[in-house]
């Protein structure tokens, strides 16, 4: 079986140009999204991961998933104003201007050992802020987990330091 099957190429979508790719066919069928579970996570049961996050939308997914999996906590981040307890955020650089993500204060310990999952790597910004968020809490960052990585966008130069891992890279 080969995940990237499970893709669908969308052209022109969020906008001219833009050829998405639609994972939405891989969550329809159960058993290419436990293959895809198994393949995220293979690596990662002898690590005693405490915390699983999923970067909202799309890393939510299998974010939930993996933490069910390696019988860890799930911690969402989420968009501004989302998450109805105190938080910190993190900002970083959109095409146009920036955004910002945000985690609860009590979401990690120190010392934790966190996972990051989010769909998609690709400039890299969002799992940059992620990373911010997760050592302000004194968290432990064992891997930065995507379902893919969209390898000509260079998004790893900005996670230098981290093992990082695609289920699939362009
Ligand atoms: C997309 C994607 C990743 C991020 C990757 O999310 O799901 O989270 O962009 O881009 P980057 O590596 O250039 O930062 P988006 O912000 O579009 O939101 P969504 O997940 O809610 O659709
Ligand atoms: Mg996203």
């Amino acid at each position: 079986m080969k995940i990237e099957d499970f893709f669908r190429d969308v052209p022109n979508f969020p906008k001219e140009g833009i050829l998405f790719k639609d994972i939405t066919p891989l969550l329809l069928n159960p058993k290419a999204t436990q293959f895809c579970l198994d393949s995220l996570t293979n690596s990662l049961i002898e690590k005693k991961i405490d915390k699983v996050i999923g970067v909202e939308s799309r890393g939510f997914f299998f974010g939930i998933l993996m933490a069910q999996k390696l019988n860890a906590g799930f911690v969402p981040v989420r968009k501004p104003k989302k998450l109805p307890y105190k938080t910190i955020s993190a900002s970083y650089a959109l095409e146009y201007g920036t955004d910002s993500l945000e985690i609860h204060v009590d979401a990690i310990q120190p010392g934790d050992k966190v996972l990051i999952h989010d769909d998609v790597l690709a400039t890299g910004g969002t799992a940059e802020a992620v990373c911010k968020l997760v050592e302000q809490l004194g968290g432990e960052i064992v891997q930065v987990n995507f379902l893919m990585e969209l390898s000509f966008l260079n998004g790893r130069e900005k996670l230098a330091e981290k093992d990082i891992f695609a289920a699939v890279t362009y």
